[in-house]
């Protein structure tokens, strides 16, 4: 079996191949035409020393033959002028930027966040619009290309602002990016804002004319106003865009923890110590916890009652938390304690973390007469009714119903990352492998052979094993990245930060003892 030492490298090595965008050949012309990476803008507009929270680097990994590395965009959360905003910036050196599925999911994943924690969007636009051979999955739909324009309309007039900086050929869509902005800056020389290319132009009206003179800096900016600040290049016009940040007025900044970070203590070792890589063996989940927390503190709730969640507060990097993590299938007793911890963690405006290595509720007869159908529903229940901000981080399985109780994706955690051992599945590969096949042998169609049956075996379990591989959920933007253990506390405190200081909803929270 592969060590966690081994499962993070291989991820450094994905991400590294990843930052390095559509390969040499297009980096170099990139470059040839004084135009700076992606990364580099990024850098530029950030504060010095400050963190850059990147989202879904891997997003379409494995997809398009390799050719579209993060999606062909960035997306991630940093400071300009102290305050958070949430960058999205196209990657002109894959497919000129264009919009594959996986960018528009990640492109429209920042701005959810972006809306939810009030944080100015930053568009550094270089975009082709939509990749054309995939436009039946990128154009028609709600959530397609349509809907980042929805969010952006709405997130404007809600008082979030969004500003764009055009560095190359912005396109279709990719013109709606800046024309759709509160402000816009275009760069001299490189930056273009048309509906429809030249050649388009020319296969519509018959008209001929050059890019320059049809969606050029100067024109826009001079003439048809879609610009309202052109720069010379683009290091002037990162700053421009830092100077626009700076009189934003008065957009949200992080609110301070009442009280300091402390490192966890030594003695529990580090997280990734305790990643559970072997799904079968159990690990010491509050050593986990503790390797995690602040000073290494954590109350339990309820330690002597429904043992396989374990609940407590803690505090990471200063902030009040509250955790659930798994011990073990979850039974009737430890889901009725997860709702009662929930509840309370919401009456107490205490925001959520759960810690997933969930193989599911436990099913057969004592559980079922036992009520595990109402009583695993309850923990749903409260998870999908919290009303403070919840992160979800899959430390291990993610497996059935297991995955909904523990706040799954389906349940808007406000962030959810994996880990590298980390598998999601409805079930495991030898679970699916049992279920399929049983059900082809009692298939009411022509009787499986033997042959047929251990071919159908291991079909199925192949297929589960790809599918629930990290790196293939975090391609397809189940999650928001797959995180080095030792980097979760330091996440989770970024992402935590963010949402401190909301105004809180002061309704009735009760809670029922369950
Ligand atoms: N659909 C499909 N492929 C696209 C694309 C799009 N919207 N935009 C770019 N590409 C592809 C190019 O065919 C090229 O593919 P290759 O790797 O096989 O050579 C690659 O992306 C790079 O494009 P290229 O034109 O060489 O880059 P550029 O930096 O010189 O120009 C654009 C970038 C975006 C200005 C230019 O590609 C363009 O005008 N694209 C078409 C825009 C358009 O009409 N969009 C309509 C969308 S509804």
């Amino acid at each position: 079996m592969t060590d966690i030492t081994d499962l993070v490298a291989q991820l450094r090595e994905a991400h590294r191949q990843a930052s390095q965008g559509g390969g040499e050949r297009f980096r170099a012309r990139h470059t040839a035409r004084g135009k700076l990476f992606v990364r580099d803008r990024i850098d530029m507009i950030l504060d010095p020393q400050t963190a850059f929270l990147e989202l879904s680097p891997l997003a379409a990994h494995g997809l398009y033959g390799g050719e579209v590395p993060g999606a062909g965009i960035l997306t991630g959360i940093g400071l300009i002028h102290d305050r958070p905003c949430m960058v999205i910036a196209n990657d002109a050196t894959t497919k000129g930027g264009s919009f594959f599925a996986e960018t528009v999911r990640k492109h429209s994943r920042a701005q959810e966040i972006a809306q939810q924690h009030r944080l100015p969007c930053i568009y550094l636009v270089d975009c082709g619009g939509a990749f054309l051979p995939e436009q039946d999955r990128v154009f028609p739909d709600q959530d397609h290309f349509g809907g980042g324009f929805w969010r952006q309309c709405q997130m404007s007039a809600s008082g979030i602002p969004q500003i764009s900086v055009v560095f190359g050929g912005c396109t279709a869509g990719g013109a709606y990016i800046p024309a759709l902005s509160d402000q816009v800056i275009m760069v001299k020389g490189t930056g273009r804002i048309h509906l429809g290319g030249p050649p388009i132009v020319k296969a519509a009206i018959n008209e001929i004319v050059d890019g320059e003179t049809l969606g050029g800096a100067e024109m826009h900016t001079q003439v048809s106003g879609v610009s309202d600040h052109i720069a010379p290049d683009e290091e002037t016009a990162l700053q421009m865009l830092r100077d626009l940040v700076a009189n934003l007025g008065d957009t949200r900044r992080i609110t301070p923890p009442a009280q300091a970070s402390i490192a966890p203590l030594d003695t529990f070792g580090t997280p990734q110590d305790h990643a559970p890589v072997d799904l079968k063996r159990p690990i010491d989940m509050r050593a986990l916890i503790k390797s995690m927390v602040d000073g290494s503190g954590f109350s339990e709730f309820k330690p002597d009652y429904g043992k396989s969640l374990i609940t407590g507060f803690a505090h990471i990097h200063g902030y009040p938390v509250g955790i659930l993590a798994n011990d073990g299938a979850l039974f009737s007793e430890s889901s009725v304690k997860g709702a009662h911890f929930i509840e309370l963690c919401d009456q107490r405006h205490i925001p959520l973390i759960f810690l997933q290595n969930i193989t599911g509720f436990m099913v057969g007869t004592e559980a079922e007469r036992g009520g595990i159908a109402k009583h695993s529903s309850k923990l749903v229940y409260a998870v999908s009714n919290a009303r403070v901000p919840k992160y979800t981080v899959l430390v291990g399985g993610s497996y059935g119903a297991g995955n909904y109780g523990m706040c799954g994706r389906g349940f808007r955690p406000r962030f959810l990352f994996s880990w590298p051992n980390a598998r999601i599945a409805t079930m495991s590969p030898d679970v699916a492998s049992t279920v399929v096949t049983d059900l082809r042998r009692a298939s009411l169609k022509s009787p499986a052979t033997e042959d047929e049956i251990a071919a159908l075996d291991a079909r199925t379990r192949a297929q589960f094993e790809e599918q629930s591989d990290p790196y293939y959920a975090t391609a397809r933007l189940w999650d928001d990245g797959i995180l080095e253990p030792n980097q979760t506390r330091d996440v989770l405190g970024l992402c935590i930060a963010l949402a401190a200081g909301e105004d809180r909803d002061t309704g009735p929270r009760p809670v029922y003892r369950m």
